[in-house]
C-alpha cells in the first residue's frame, strides 16, 4: 500500500497529460447508445400521464377513449398497479430520509406532474396520443404550497428546524451583538432545474420467466438503483442488472431513482415485455428532481480590520410532501473563513412540488452565494478591498474539524486570478468604470468544494491479443470517466491507449461509486491502479513459471514498460508472455477505500472567480463579460475535460445568475415554466471569453493520483461574483436569484 504524502508515479506521461476522449468518436458518429435510443425485439412504450393540480384527490380516471386507440395495450393507474416495496433513495441516511415514492401508491394529489397513469402501446406515438386521452377527475383542495418564496412561507420560523442539520462552536450571537462592524441580510434563490440534456429514460425488461429485471437506466448510481430495485420488487439482487453505458448528463437528478423507473418495470412485468419510458421534458422537469429554492440569513461581525468575530448562517430549503430532502446550504460556511464564534442551522419546508434532489454542488452552491455576497456587503462597509478581505480571514487549517488542510491554495487562486483579470486596474467608486454607454462592474468570489471518495472496485485483464481491458461499475456521466481511466491503465502499463478498453455502468461489472459529489475521480483511479498491479503481478508468474518466458526468473525483479516484462536483458510483450503458456488473458482485481487520511486531514478544493459584467442602464440590458478563474482541485488527470467541468460550471453559475427560475403559480403550486422555451437558460451569445486555470498542486495526501475531483466547483461562487459585479456597477445590492431584467427594469425605474 501507499504511504500518504507520496505519488507512485514517477514524471507521469498520460496521466495529466492532454488526452483526446476515448468516447468522443463513438458519440460524434452517433454509435453510443443512450438510453431512449435502445431498441429491444417486442418493445412496448410506456407514456405517463401526469396530475394537472397539485393538491388534492384523483376522483376519476376516463380510460375507454384511450385504450380503444390504436396500439394500446393497457393502462395503469392506482386501482391496478402491481403492490411493490419503497426503498430508500441514494442520499438517505438518519432522519433525513429520501425514499423512492412508488408510482400510483393512491388518489392523493402532492404535486403538478406526479403520475396519475402509465398508458402502454405498440410505439410512442401511440402511447403518446392516447395518454393525452386519458381525462383525469380531481377535486382539487385550495391551500397548495407553491414556493417557500411566495411571500406566505418567507419567514424565519418556517419550516422544521433539522435538530442534526446544524453546527456551533464559539458564542456567535455575543459575539455578533458586539462587532464593530455588522452584515445581517436575507438571500433568496429560486428553485432551478437541473435540465440535463438528455431526459430521465428507462428500458426494462424481465427475463427468465419473469425472474430476472434488466434494466437500461439514464442514472448516476448502477449499483444503487439495483438495490432500490431489489427492494421494491423483492427480487435478490444477483437477479437485477442495471445497464447505463452513456449518460446525456445528470447535475445529480440521475443520483436518485425516480417513480417512472418503477413504473416502467413494474408494466413490463405486468405484460411480459419489454418496456421503454422517455420522460416528455415538462414531465422530467416536474418529476425528475429540481434545485429547491433557498431562503438564508447571513449575519457576519467584523472588527474595523476585517476580521471576522462571527458568522451566522440560518438556511431554509424547499423539500416535497412525499420526502425529505435537505439541500444544506451551511455545509461549506464552517471551513471557509477563519472565525471562532461561528452557527449554521438549516430547516425544512414541505410543498406541492415534485421533489427536490442533489443538483451540482448542492447546497454549497446556494450557500457559498450568500457568505460570499455578505463577504463583499462586509468589504463595502468596511471599505476595504473584497480580495483583502479574503486574505485577511484565511483558513490556514480547517476551522471546522481543526485539522491541517492536505493542500490549499486559495491565496493563490486569488492573486493569479485577480492578476490575470487585471483586478488592480478596478476604481471602486460605484458606476465609475464606463465604456459607452455601459457601466463596467467588477466583482469577484472565492469558492470551494468538498473532497471526498468512496469504496471501489475495479478488474482488469491483460489478452493475448496485446489488447488491455478495465472494468468497474461507476459511470461516465459525460464528464470523462472512461478517458481517465484508460489514462490510468496506460499509465501503469505503457500500453497505448488504442488498445485499451474500458467498460463502466453496469452492475454485472465490480462494484463502483455514484457519479456524484465530484468523487468519481479520486474514488475510482486507485481502485483501477490497484487491479492493473494485481494484473501484472499475475502476468509476473506467469512468466517466471515453470515454461514461462522468464521462467525461474525472480518475479519481483521483473519490470513494466511500453507494454513489455524485462529483466533488464530481455523484454518481452505482455501479449508473447501470455502465448507462451497459452493462456488468453491474466486477471487482476482490486479495490481502495477512503482510509486513516481522513483523520489527519481535512480536503476541499477552493477556487476564485473574477467577473466582468456591462449593464447598459437605457435598456437595463445585463452582460457577463468576462470571466477568470483559477482553480485549486489537486492535479487534473485530463487538463482539457477538467477545465471543460469547471467551463460548465461557470456557464450554469451564468444561468443561476441571471436567468434560471422554476416558476411555480401562487394560486395552485402548478408549474408554469416546465418547458425549454418558457425556463430560461443561457445560450451562446449569453457566455462570454471564460479563462480557466488549473493550478498544478497534486494531492497527494488524498490519494496517490493527487486528485481532488472537479465536477462542481466552478458553478460555487459565480453567481455572487456576478451580483458582486453588478452592486459595483449599479449600487445595487442583489440578493435575491436569478437577477432578472425585470429586478433591474424596477430599479431603474424607482431610481
Ligand atoms: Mo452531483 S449533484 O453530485 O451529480
Amino acid at each position: 500500500m501507499n504511504d500518504l504524502n507520496q505519488s507512485t508515479l514517477d514524471q507521469p506521461k498520460v496521466v495529466g497529460q492532454r488526452t483526446p476522449r476515448i468516447d468522443g468518436e463513438f458519440k460524434l458518429t452517433g454509435r453510443a447508445g443512450y438510453t431512449g435510443e435502445l431498441s429491444i425485439e417486442g418493445m412496448l412504450y410506456g407514456y405517463p400521464v401526469a396530475a394537472t393540480i397539485a393538491h388534492g384527490t384523483l376522483e376519476r380516471l376516463e380510460l375507454d377513449e384511450a385504450l380503444a386507440m390504436p396500439g394500446v395495450v393497457d393502462i395503469f393507474h392506482h386501482a391496478n398497479f402491481p403492490r411493490l416495496h419503497r426503498s430508500p433513495n441514494s442520499m438517505g441516511h438518519g432522519d433525513q430520509v429520501s425514499e423512492v415514492r412508488l408510482p400510483f401508491e393512491g388518489e392523493r394529489i402532492y404535486y403538478h406532474g406526479q403520475y396519475v397513469a402509465l398508458v402502454v402501446a405498440e410505439s410512442f406515438a401511440q402511447a403518446r396520443a392516447a395518454a393525452q386521452r386519458v381525462v383525469a377527475r380531481y377535486r382539487q383542495e385550495t391551500g397548495a404550497i407553491s414556493s417557500l418564496l411566495d411571500g406566505a412561507h418567507d419567514s424565519h420560523s418556517e419550516g422544521e428546524l433539522l435538530k442534526d442539520a446544524g453546527t456551533r462552536r464559539g458564542d456567535p450571537e455575543a459575539a455578533f451583538d458586539g462587532a464593530a462592524v455588522k452584515v445581517d441580510a436575507v438571500y433568496h434563490i429560486a428553485a432551478e432545474s437541473h435540465l440535463q440534456m438528455e431526459m430521465h429514460a428507462t428500458l426494462a425488461e424481465w427475463r427468465d420467466g419473469g425472474s430476472r429485471l434488466v434494466v437500461h437506466e439514464s442514472s448516476q448510481g448502477v449499483f444503487y438503483q439495483r438495490n432500490a430495485m431489489a427492494r421494491i420488487f423483492d427480487l435478490a439482487q444477483e437477479n437485477i442488472e442495471v445497464i447505463s453505458h452513456y449518460i446525456g448528463s445528470g447535475f445529480g437528478n440521475k443520483l436518485f431513482m425516480w417513480p417512472h423507473a418503477v413504473a416502467a418495470a413494474g408494466a413490463a412485468r405486468e405484460l411480459g415485455r419489454p418496456l421503454k419510458l422517455v420522460l416528455p421534458r415538462p414531465q422530467d422537469m416536474t418529476s425528475g428532481g429540481n434545485r429547491p429554492a433557498s431562503r438564508q440569513r447571513l449575519r457576519l461581525g467584523a472588527d474595523r480590520d476585517g476580521r471576522l468575530s462571527a458568522v451566522i448562517h440560518d438556511s431554509t430549503t424547499e423539500t416535497s410532501l412525499v420526502d425529505r430532502y435537505v439541500d444544506a446550504c451551511g455545509s461549506a460556511t464552517p471551513s471557509f473563513y477563519a472565525c471562532d464564534n461561528l452557527a449554521v442551522s438549516q430547516r425544512i419546508l414541505a410543498l406541492n412540488h415534485g421533489t427536490p434532489c442533489p443538483m451540482r454542488a448542492p447546497g454549497e452552491v446556494s450557500g457559498i452565494f450568500a457568505l460570499e455576497t455578505a463577504m463583499d456587503e462586509l468589504a463595502v462597509a468596511l471599505q476595504m478591498d473584497p480580495v483583502e478581505l479574503r486574505l485577511r480571514n484565511y483558513a490556514h487549517k480547517d476551522p471546522e474539524s481543526g485539522l491541517p488542510w492536505s493542500s490549499k491554495q486559495l491565496d493563490k487562486c486569488l492573486h493569479s486570478a485577480a492578476e490575470r483579470f487585471g483586478w488592480a486596474q478596478r476604481d471602486p467608486g460605484i458606476g465609475a468604470m464606463r465604456d459607452g454607454d455601459e457601466i463596467i462592474g467588477y466583482g469577484m468570489a472565492a469558492c470551494t468544494w468538498f473532497a471526498g471518495r468512496q469504496p471501489c472496485q475495479a478488474r482488469v485483464e491483460l489478452r493475448a491479443d496485446g489488447t488491455l481491458f478495465a472494468a468497474c461499475g461507476t459511470q461516465d456521466i459525460g464528464t470523462g470517466t472512461y478517458t481517465i481511466v484508460a489514462q490510468t491503465v496506460a499509465e501503469l502499463t505503457g500500453v497505448a491507449l488504442a488498445d485499451i478498453e474500458v467498460k463502466l455502468g453496469e452492475t454485472s461489472l465490480p462494484a463502483g461509486p455514484l457519479s456524484g459529489g465530484s468523487m468519481a475521480t479520486a474514488t475510482t483511479l486507485p481502485a483501477v491502479a490497484a487491479a492493473v498491479r494485481d494484473a501484472l503481478g499475475a502476468l509476473k508468474e506467469v512468466a517466471t513459471g515453470h515454461g514461462g518466458v522468464f521462467a525461474g526468473c525472480d518475479a519481483d525483479s521483473l519490470t513494466v514498460a511500453e507494454g513489455t516484462l524485462s529483466d533488464g536483458e530481455r523484454s518481452y510483450r505482455f501479449a508473447e508472455v501470455l502465448e507462451a503458456m497459452r493462456l488468453s488473458s491474466v486477471n487482476g482485481q482490486g479495490s481502495s477505500a477512503p482510509g486513516e487520511e481522513k483523520k489527519q486531514y481535512s480536503f476541499r478544493s477552493f477556487g476564485a472567480h473574477f467577473v466582468e459584467v456591462r449593464v447598459d442602464p437605457g435598456i437595463s440590458r445585463v452582460r457577463v463579460s468576462r470571466v477568470v478563474s483559477s482553480m485549486d482541485i489537486g492535479r487534473a488527470i485530463n487538463p482539457p475535460t477538467a477545465r471543460n467541468q469547471v467551463e460548465g460550471g461557470i456557464v450554469m453559475g451564468i444561468g443561476m445568475g441571471l436567468f434560471e427560475k422554476l416558476d411555480y403559480d401562487p394560486r395552485d403550486a402548478r408549474l408554469i415554466n416546465a418547458n425549454v422555451a418558457d425556463y430560461i437558460v443561457p445560450v451562446h451569445a449569453d457566455i462570454p471569453e471564460i479563462d480557466v486555470e488549473l493550478l498544478d498542486y497534486p494531492d497527494f495526501k488524498f490519494n496517490e493520483f493527487g486528485a481532488r475531483g472537479v465536477g462542481e466547483i466552478g458553478l460555487t461562487g459565480i453567481a455572487p461574483a456576478i451580483s458582486n459585479a453588478l452592486y459595483h456597477a449599479t449600487g445595487k445590492r442583489y440578493r435575491d436569484l436569478p437577477v432578472t431584467i425585470e429586478a433591474l427594469l424596477a430599479d431603474h425605474a424607482s431610481a
